[in-house]
């Protein structure tokens, strides 16, 4: 809402150095919007984005992963107006609400674990879990376990503490002194080696057995490990098979580390099952985080929910074996509506059914893709797709981006690895619009 002073902008270019002047962008070295300028954004609909001038863009990776449902969803709206005359927020230390308290027992249901603790972003969920792991070993009196296991090409986000698990050069570089001195384990290749999901068992095995020498030599000083559950987004949407993860449970048992999943991107049917572990044949993770999709994409929510035995540890007298973590919008009324309105949507629409209908559709329609000259290791998953090309030039990923957007189609690729993820209310007909268009650049651009 415009504030009645401020006149609405109506051309591009207003807004654009507005926010130059104003706003530091995330994720962006800023001198390269000299050249290289924002799109802004003025209204949202379903699939699409509208700049100030009214051009359209496809939102093919779902505003980072987090949209489900399209833009300004008539149903998580009217959850969101409802709630906003009833509760807008009130702090969840020392009280509780309707929407927190629901959303809990609809997530313990969904996931089996329990106790959902809220923050905001996912990167401050990785921090919780790995904090309540570390103080739980702590509790039970281990507290020489304090290091952290992560895949290498592992992206968990960016607060020091998720970063320090993270494995992507350019987000970690800079910070490396501040960081905790985590240990990479060997991650289970397999798009070099196969085509299609599922991949190279082999692959899994090999890293699952170096996995078993490392817990062998250093189980005594982990804490836990963590992973992205069938697919490491950040890293380029790299699938492995769930043998990997089978295996990782049952030695993260045998060594007394915990198993964290980070579903965070995974999470509400991005990889075809609510969860991701829900493909893998294992008991439970031992924490799961989960954020970005958990609202729908409206509001930032984020949660950990672990078994009754962390919790149990951490219940006492004692002040100080509590989990005194804290965040000043845990458990925001207004985000646990979405997210409980987002709930509803997977029910009564049954959308993982429905999803796994229209993925088969969707995959057909990449066939030229796929068998493209340019086209590397083809890959799907649930509502993802991603493919490499091949003699990609340095900055490939910054060409197509901005030769998808004069198409009107968001994508961003990560290096050579072109990806959609879009909403899953994308139909057909602007699928096949999103294959040739993603074609057409391929075809033009180094
Ligand atoms: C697997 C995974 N974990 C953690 C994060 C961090 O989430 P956020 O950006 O909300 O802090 C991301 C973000 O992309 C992610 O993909």
């Amino acid at each position: 809402m415009i504030s009645p002073n401020k006149k609405a902008p109506t051309n591009n270019a207003d807004l654009i150095n507005r926010s130059r002047a104003s706003v530091w962008h995330p994720c962006t070295q800023m001198k390269h919007h000299e050249d290289f300028p924002l799109v802004p954004i003025a209204s949202a609909h379903g699939v699409w984005l509208t700049d100030v001038e009214g051009k359209r863009y496809l939102d093919g990776v779902s505003s980072w992963w987090v949209n489900l449902f399209g833009h300004t969803n008539n149903r998580i709206n009217l959850a969101l107006k409802t709630q906003l005359d009833t509760l807008e927020h009130a702090m969840l230390a020392g009280f509780t609400h309707e929407s927190a308290v629901e959303l809990a027992e609809r997530l313990n249901r969904l996931t089996g674990l329990g106790h959902a603790f809220f923050a905001s972003d996912g990167a401050s969920a990785v921090e919780i879990a790995l904090k309540m792991s570390f103080h739980y070993w702590r509790n039970v009196g281990n507290a020489k376990k304090q290091k952290f296991v992560s895949l290498a090409g592992s992206y968990h986000g960016e607060t020091l503490g998720a970063l320090s698990v993270t494995d992507v050069a350019i987000f970690k570089d800079a910070y490396q002194p501040l960081l905790h001195n985590n240990i990479i384990a060997p991650f289970p290749t397999a798009i070099s080696h196969h085509d299609d999901f599922p991949c190279c068992v082999e692959c899994a095995d090999e890293a699952a057995d170096a996995l078993e020498q490392l817990f062998a030599l250093r189980h005594h000083e982990i804490a836990a490990f963590i992973v992205e559950p069938l697919v490491q987004g950040a890293a380029g949407m790299r699938m492995y098979h769930p043998r990997y993860l089978e295996r990782a449970r049952a030695l993260c048992t045998q060594y007394k580390i915990h198993l964290i999943a980070d579903e965070i991107m995974t999470g509400f049917g991005r990889t075809g099952t609510m969860f991701a572990w829900q493909q893998v044949a294992a008991p439970l993770p031992d924490f799961t985080c989960l954020s970005k999709g958990i609202t729908g994409g409206y509001l930032p929510l984020s949660c950990v929910l672990t078994t009754d035995d962390v919790y149990a540890a951490f219940y006492d007298d004692s002040s100080a074996r509590g989990f005194l973590h804290s965040h000043s919008y845990t458990g925001s009324a207004l985000a646990c509506r979405a997210a409980l309105a987002t709930l509803d949507i997977f029910s009564d629409d049954n959308v993982i059914t429905a999803n796994a209908n229209n993925a088969a559709i969707f995959t057909s329609l990449c066939a030229p893709l796929r068998t493209h000259p340019r086209v590397n290791n083809f890959r799907h998953l649930g509502m993802i797709w991603a493919l490499d090309i091949k003699t990609a030039s340095a900055n490939f990923s910054r060409q197509f981006f901005a030769a998808a957007l004069q198409r009107g189609l968001l994508l961003r690729p990560i290096g050579n690895s072109v990806y959609f993820m879009p909403p899953y209310v994308i139909d057909a007909a602007i699928f096949q619009w999103l294959v040739d268009e993603t074609i057409a650049v391929i075809n033009e651009i180094s």
